[in-house]
């Protein structure tokens, strides 16, 4: 994590082997190998991403805002640009067209194999994750990039028993966000929910305002370490419009103001000339119970 986090493109050539599909996923994932932009042989995870370039974006975003604020995730990142015919072998059911298809692939984590990964969240492993160091940090990304899919089989428990985290596909909102849904619609965490960091009305205990507080304090931050890339994929994987509008929203909402997780704090850690304008979080929500 000590280098700065690149995502690269590799050719349908880097994807040396596809191995066979997982089942039980949302997504098309498959563990494959890749050799990477230095030549090096990686075991992976490679998810095609057939709900589209937002899905892509949220991964990629996601994944550089984790390992810039030292929350544990995948170390490699790629977009694989992978040949149409050879994901139609491995999944015949899906229609894959005639274009090159971008595909999110992540070194593979330590961990068990999905098959024998244990994922229910009973009240050890809940006790476990809200002693993680990086739980505050994650949950404060989460919630800025209102990832509307944090769930407990999107945390990895590693042989080593630490966690890391994947899965930013449904990102500002859900996949399908555009620049005039940003920011509309109300994000329950369901990890922190399952963590009963909410209360019955869907408000966030006091202490968990506490903790996330000060966890914000590095998201300003990476926003300006990130402002290249996140302008850079988003342009490419959308328009120069809608990325804007994605930039934007962010830098007005570095503090997630008026939300139940925020509190009055320090402005010597605005961002200079920020937007006052801010939009609400994950406020009274039943509407948006965990999927
Ligand atoms: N880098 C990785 N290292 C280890 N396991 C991984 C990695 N990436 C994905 N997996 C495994 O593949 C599974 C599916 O990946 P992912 O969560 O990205 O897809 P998904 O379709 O969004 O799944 P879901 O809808 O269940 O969240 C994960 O739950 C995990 O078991
Ligand atoms: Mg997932």
């Amino acid at each position: 994590m000590s280098r700065r986090p690149v995502v690269h493109v590799l050719a349908n050539a880097n994807l040396s082997v596809i191995r066979t599909p997982l089942s039980g996923y949302r997504s098309p994932v498959a563990l494959a190998e890749i050799v990477d932009e230095d030549g090096q042989p990686r075991r992976c995870y490679l998810k095609p991403c057939p709900l589209g370039n937002r899905a892509l974006l949220g991964e990629i975003i996601r994944w550089l805002w984790c390992h810039t604020m030292d929350v544990r995730a995948p170390e490699g990142a790629w977009v694989v640009l992978a040949d149409p015919q050879r994901l139609q072998r491995h999944w015949p059911t899906h229609s894959w067209g005639s274009e090159l298809v971008p595909c999110w692939v992540t070194q593979e984590l330590d961990a068990p194999a999905p098959e024998s990964r244990r994922l229910a969240l009973t009240p050890d492993r809940a006790a476990e994750l809200l002693r993680w160091p990086a739980w505050w940090r994650m949950l404060a990304i989460d919630l800025f990039l209102e990832n509307a899919d944090a769930h407990i089989r999107n945390m990895i428990l590693l042989d080593d028993d630490s966690w890391a985290t994947i899965d930013g596909s449904e990102c500002f909102g859900g996949s399908d966000w555009t620049s005039a849904t940003l920011g509309k619609r109300p994000i329950i965490h369901k990890l922190a929910h399952q963590l009963r960091l909410y209360d019955h009305r869907f408000r966030p205990q006091e202490t968990a305002i506490t903790n996330i507080q000060s966890a914000l304090t590095g998201i300003s931050v990476t926003l300006y370490a990130l402002k290249d890339p996140v302008l850079h994929w988003a342009t490419g994987l959308t328009d120069t419009k809608e990325a804007a509008a994605l930039y934007a929203h962010l830098a007005a909402r570095t503090h997630l103001e008026n939300t139940p997780w925020h509190q009055p704090i320090n402005p010597s850690i605005g961002l200079p000339g920020k937007s006052t304008h801010s939009t609400p979080l994950a406020a009274d929500a039943p509407g948006s119970s965990p999927r």
